[in-house]
């Protein structure tokens, strides 16, 4: 790994900024590729997360999996990480200071990886990240904000109990790598929501 992104790994790890530290398991530090030019961003670290330290391993995690293999795109070409990297008690929504205290790592990993779009995987990274609020009228949505661009779209979690959903999220990620494919030829693509700074 990257001595930068292995230096924040190794912070979060031993983290002690917000309560969340308390009841923890393991705290989840981001995985994946350095030169991804996709960053996923999901809310907090599950039970199987907290278990093992690794974001994304559970139930949801295998619903993001169904959806990248859809794109055609293998996880480990991919970076994914979480809002907050300590489970939340009974998974919990994490609260807005833990959200902003935990918020440091991830503007880290952007900076590090320099991602040509950011993918807000539900609500909860909607509201940390953007502002956002109802996910499910915005996704699959482009946005630009400060020269950074975003890809809305749902939760993984959201299709476990709604079998339409996963073809709501496979068709979004599908669309996200047909973008940065354009992206990558330079071609013009259009924005849908301007956010100012
Ligand atoms: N849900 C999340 O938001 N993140 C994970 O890492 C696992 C489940
Ligand atoms: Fe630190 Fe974030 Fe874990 Fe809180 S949630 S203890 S800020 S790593």
């Amino acid at each position: 790994m990257n001595q930068k992104l292995e230096t924040i790994k190794q912070n979060v790890i031993t983290c002690t900024k917000c309560d969340l530290c308390k009841t923890r398991t393991n705290a989840v530090p981001g995985k994946g590729n350095i030169q991804s030019d996709v960053i996923f961003v999901g809310e907090a670290p599950g039970r199987n997360e907290d278990k093992s330290g690794e974001p994304f391993v559970g139930v949801a995690g295998k619903k993001l999996s169904i959806a990248l293999e859809e794109a055609k795109i293998s996880r480990d070409s991919v970076y994914i990480t979480n809002i907050v990297k300590c489970r939340p008690p009974n998974n919990r929504v994490p609260s807005t200071s833990e959200r902003e205290t935990c918020q440091k790592y991830l503007k880290e990993e952007i900076s590090i990886i320099k991602p040509k779009i950011i993918c807000i995987l539900g609500n909860t990274a909607f509201n940390s990240i953007l502002g956002g609020s109802e996910i499910t009228k915005f996704r699959g949505k482009i946005v630009r904000k400060d020269n950074q661009l975003y890809f809305l779209t749902i939760h993984p979690a959201a299709t476990i109990y709604n079998q339409k959903l996963i073809d709501v999220l496979k068709s979004d990620i599908v669309k996200l790598f047909d973008l940065i494919r354009e992206l990558k030829n330079d071609k013009e693509i259009k924005i849908d929501i301007e956010y100012a700074s």
